[in-house]
């Protein structure tokens, strides 16, 4: 198992005093990643309307818990989980992996069946894929990868690789393919974890993203 240590730089990004401090001193909301206009064609497609969504380690929501225990919600009680920047957070942790697994698996319970987790971290494959495909959790993942908001390519790049709507196919131990390019190196991945049913294994669609969603 990998401890992803990428984007921890010299904070304490895994521990919640530091968190709790930070919101204090800097107040008020920011945006942290990338802005909704930008995940929203991930949301809308992947999570229903209407369905009950979750969205983990908001610093100023009226609920406070802790992501690896979050006993007070029952089984199977969501549509949606959404994650930007939590895990990673765990993940600079002393407990890392630890902290991972237990996350991941409160997610996996809260899930309906058919429900959706999406994960907007800076983890390439190789630091999330051995947390995110244990069986036990039995999730069917799409990988997309989209540049930090206000990214310029430099003019002598070469013409982009298709849109980041399209999902970036997998190899088959879950990892980047050998040719795939980062445009931006701090981009951001979004892994679409969607819980299955062991029926259901065969039948899930590739999905097409499209951006007009509402
Ligand atoms: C990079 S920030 C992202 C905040 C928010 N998700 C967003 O996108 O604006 C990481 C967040 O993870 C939260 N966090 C870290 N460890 C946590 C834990 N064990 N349980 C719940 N939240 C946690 C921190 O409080 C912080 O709000």
């Amino acid at each position: 198992m990998y401890r992803d240590v990428s984007s921890c730089n010299t904070y304490n990004y895994g521990d919640a005093l530091y968190w709790d401090a930070r919101y204090i001193q800097e107040g008020g909301s920011f945006d942290w990643y990338q802005r909704y206009s930008a995940l929203r064609p991930f949301v809308r497609n992947f999570i229903p309307l209407s369905s009950r969504i979750l969205m983990v380690g908001c610093g100023n929501a009226d609920l406070q818990m802790d992501v690896r225990d979050m006993s007070l919600f029952p089984d199977e009680s969501f549509d949606g989980v959404i994650d930007k920047g939590t895990l990673d957070s765990l993940m600079c942790g002393t407990d890392a992996p630890i902290s991972a697994s237990q996350m991941l698996a409160e997610v996996c319970r809260l899930l309906k069946p058919g429900g959706t987790y999406i994960l907007i971290t800076y983890g390439d494959p190789t630091v999330r894929m051995p947390h995110l495909s244990r069986p036990v959790f039995n999730w069917k993942i799409m990988l997309y990868n989209i540049p930090r908001p206000g990214f310029q390519k430099p003019e002598s790049s070469t013409p982009s690789r298709k849109s980041y709507l399209e999902p970036i196919p997998l190899s088959e131990k879950g990892l980047l393919p050998a040719d795939f390019v980062l445009e931006d190196p701090d981009s951001h991945f979004i892994y679409v974890c969607k819980k299955i049913n062991d029926t259901e294994i065969d039948t899930i669609p590739t999905y097409q993203l499209t951006a007009d969603v509402l």
